[in-house]
């Protein structure tokens, strides 16, 4: 065998790439069997993100007073814009001292896509202003029962009577039948309003519906109050009244003049 300097040094490199790696495997080991020892690239392993809503510092040792104070410029301004400033790193102050990692939404908010119910509990009146928002489908009608039976037929009954299940083993207060005296003449808005609100002994269904379904149970209920489907979607039923109570609650600023 031809001994070449280079075959002595390329045995030599590999013993010493061996040897590294042999005693970078002794090294990386720890006594506790709860450390992983070291790790190549450990922030692969263990993601940087934050649990929601997870307190995780204290911003009153954090110097964020100084910090935020510079980062306006507040060394720089002249003395009539400095109180303003104050003021917004103490109104920052405010927001961020809970220490939270996610903010909670600004009072207020409104999630995208959701329409807030523009009526306050109480003001029932008004609730015959506001229209069905959803076209009356075979599709939306029949959702409309799937959800009436899951919410509601255990008092209303299936045919909307009064004579559920739990008001025939005398559980519950009788409510009136959807089809009789003032009840069979409520408007799509005002039914939207007692699933909402809930009236009387009957409690509010609004967290456990989503708004979509609560309009579909809507058109189910009217169906079950003898409205004629094709007199629902020619909005026949009721018009005339919704339009006289619209009227009679606009504020004069809203009238023509
Ligand atoms: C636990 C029993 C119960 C459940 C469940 C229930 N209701 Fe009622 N509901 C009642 C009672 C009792 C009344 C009568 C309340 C009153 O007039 O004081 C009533 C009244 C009503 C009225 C008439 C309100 C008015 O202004 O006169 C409507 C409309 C109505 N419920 C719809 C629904 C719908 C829709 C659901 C399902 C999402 C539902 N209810 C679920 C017990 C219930």
């Amino acid at each position: 065998m031809n001994i070449s300097y280079q075959n002595i040094a390329h045995f030599a490199k590999t013993k010493l790439l061996v040897g590294v790696v042999a005693a970078l495997g002794l090294v990386s080991c720890t006594a506790d069997p709860n450390s992983p020892g070291v790790e190549y690239m450990p922030d692969m392993y263990r993601a940087t993100g934050y649990e929601a809503y997870l307190k995780k510092y204290d911003i009153d040792s954090t110097d964020f007073f100084e910090r935020n104070l510079k980062k306006l410029g507040y060394d720089q301004a002249g003395d009539s814009v400095k109180g303003a400033i104050e003021s917004e790193v103490a109104a920052l102050y405010n927001v961020f001292k809970s220490g939270l990692i996610t903010r909670k939404p600004v009072e207020g908010t409104i999630a995208e896509g959701k329409i807030p119910f523009p009526i306050e509990k109480g003001d029932r009146s008004k609730a015959k202003a506001i229209k069905m928002p959803i076209p009356y489908t075979e599709t939306s009608l029949v959702e409309g029962k799937a959800y009436y039976e899951i919410f509601c037929v255990h008092c209303h009954g299936p045919k909307g009577q009064g004579k559920g299940s739990l008001i025939q083993k005398e559980l519950f207060l009788k409510p009136p039948a959807y089809s009789a005296g003032d009840t069979k003449n409520l408007s799509a808005g005002e039914i939207y309003y007692t699933i909402f609100y809930g009236k009387g002994m009957m409690g509010s269904h609004a967290s456990q519906i989503v708004e979509e379904k609560r309009w579909k149970i809507v058109q189910y209920v009217q169906t079950l109050q003898g409205n004629k489907v094709e007199d629902l979607r020619d909005a026949k039923v009721n018009s005339s009244v919704e339009l006289e109570a619209v009227d009679a609650e606009l504020p004069d600023s809203t009238q023509a003049k």
